[in-house]
């Protein structure tokens, strides 16, 4: 018997993450993002990642338009950010501080690392698609990460 999909996540829970926004920019110039922890770090030489994206999320096609996304990892004090690009809405920039990096797509700011990327490759995933993505620029600043486990936002004991 398949496994129910309600059990499924709440299993797959228990699997710990940083938490990031993946943004990206539509056609019309409008940028694009949305929460994910779907990340994982594929090649060094050459430097890859890959990321997972929902069918069924407004952002989706705006990804296979474009070819290209930025990883923003987000930090300790971001759960509302993340909150926000987790919630289906057409301002989610609103108010939100960004830049817009080498590749066209949004840097949020204040982000703990980010990794803007070009896509390389796309893989059938069910009901979502996995986007292999060439790492063009990356950075780093120091500070805590946003950690999420269980259904819920997590921060290293201090
Ligand atoms: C912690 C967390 C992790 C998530 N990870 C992913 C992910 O990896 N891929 C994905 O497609 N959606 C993920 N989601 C769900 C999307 O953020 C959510 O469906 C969002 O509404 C999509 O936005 P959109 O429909 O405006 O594009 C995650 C949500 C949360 C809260």
């Amino acid at each position: 018997m398949p496994i129910d999909k309600n059990e499924l996540r709440r299993v797959m829970g228990h699997f710990a993450t940083g938490v990031t926004i993946i943004t990206t920019v539509a056609k019309d110039g409008q940028m694009v993002g949305l929460t994910a922890n779907a990340l994982t770090s594929v090649s060094l030489v050459p430097p890859l990642l890959l990321i997972c994206v929902d069918k069924s999320a407004d952002s989706y096609p705006h990804f296979a338009d474009s070819k290209l996304f930025t990883v923003n990892v987000l930090s300790g004090d971001q759960e509302d950010l993340s909150r926000r690009f987790a919630t289906k809405s057409d301002n989610k920039f609103q108010g939100v501080a960004y830049r817009v990096g080498a590749n066209g797509a949004p840097i949020l700011g204040n982000v703990l690392a980010f990794m803007e990327c070009r896509i390389v490759a796309s893989y059938e995933g069910g009901d979502h698609t996995i986007y292999l993505g060439e790492i063009e620029e990356a950075s780093a600043l120091e500070g805590q990460p946003l950690l999420f486990y269980r259904g819920g936002y997590r921060s290293f004991a201090p």
